[in-house]
């Protein structure tokens, strides 16, 4: 399974902050956002991922990333000229993904919570058999997001806790009037036939290739699934000054309160088993930081 971060567009919405640099560069308390979707990414147990952005802001992520060995991992780059919508990410993926199935996060999509990453590899395990899928999260206005509006519910036991998987009634792209408070976050996962169905959409009426589009196909051929985070979870936004802080604040929280880091992508690697101990001590002292001195004491720790 392959992962694409798209992060790209012009975040006018954080102007002037976002002027002259890239949104998804910007420090979420101590590490730069993309930090965050590419440790959901490797959560999910993907290695091998493709950052879209722009021609500006691409050489910055190529810089902070690299080539990706230093974490196991094999990232590579492409430039978006236009940012004409979130399904082109299939697009210009579609030599990268080459014919297997993919999941796309948005690079200012924020995820925390107990049993993420079975969920993350739940969602593989589905779409490796065929479909999509997608998750839903409550939220009070959900009038910025793709909104899903169930039918009924079947709910089920998976790993301990409640996961709920739901029949779908219909999906809405930033709906004036929404028909659930059910927003569907920035993170999906699609079978192999996603390439294809991503060349075949018609931009919508303001000019987008629309991920919720795409879903739809997915939903008409009856392959959508979506599955419920629970209110326990954070899906955080960055989209405005507020909420950017906001997000910064709660990843201090728990990472002071805990002791343990939110996203950080040196130990997800080490965890994972894609760098030995003695690597992730080396990345450590690199950094003169409260950063580097975790990675160096949770290598000394060995667990
Ligand atoms: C995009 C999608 C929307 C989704 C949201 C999640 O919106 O179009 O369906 O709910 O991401 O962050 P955008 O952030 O481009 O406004």
């Amino acid at each position: 399974m392959k992962g694409i971060i798209l992060a790209g567009g012009s975040a006018t919405r954080l102007y002037p902050l976002s002027k002259a640099i890239s949104k998804q560069i910007m420090p979420v308390y101590d590490k730069p956002m993309i930090y965050y979707p590419l440790s959901a990414l490797m959560l999910a147990g993907i290695r091998e991922v493709l950052v879209i952005s722009t021609p500006r802001d691409l050489p910055m992520f190529e810089e902070l990333l690299g080539d990706g060995s230093r974490i196991g991992m094999k990232l590579s780059y492409k430039v978006q000229l236009v940012p004409n919508g979130l399904a082109q990410a299939f697009v210009l993926g579609r030599e990268f993904l080459n014919g297997e199935p993919g999941c796309l996060i948005l690079g200012d999509n924020m995820f925390y919570g107990q049993h993420f990453g079975h969920m993350l590899r739940d969602a593989v395990e589905s779409v490796q058999k065929g479909g999509a899928c997608i998750f839903g999260y409550e939220v009070a206005d959900p009038r910025a997001y793709g909104v899903v509006e169930f039918e009924e519910e079947q709910s089920s036991d998976l790993h301990g806790g409640k996961e709920t998987v739901l029949k779908v009634k219909s999906l809405e792209e930033k709906p004036a009037e929404p028909k659930s408070n059910y927003a569907v976050p920035g993170l999906y996962f699609y079978d192999a036939t996603v390439c294809e169905k991503a060349a075949n959409l018609q931009p919508s009426a303001r000019g987008e290739y629309e991920i919720t589009d795409l879903n739809k196909i997915y939903l008409n051929e009856g392959t959508l699934k979506v599955k419920l985070f629970s209110r326990g979870f954070a899906w955080l936004d960055t989209g405005n000054c507020d909420s950017l802080l906001e997000a910064g604040n709660f990843i201090a929280t728990i990472q002071n309160r805990q002791g343990f880091y939110v996203s950080c992508i040196e130990e997800i690697a080490w965890r994972n088993g894609w760098i030995s101990t003695e690597q992730l001590a080396a990345l450590g002292k690199e950094m003169k930081t409260a950063y580097g001195r975790y990675l160096e004491r949770i290598a000394a720790k060995g667990f």
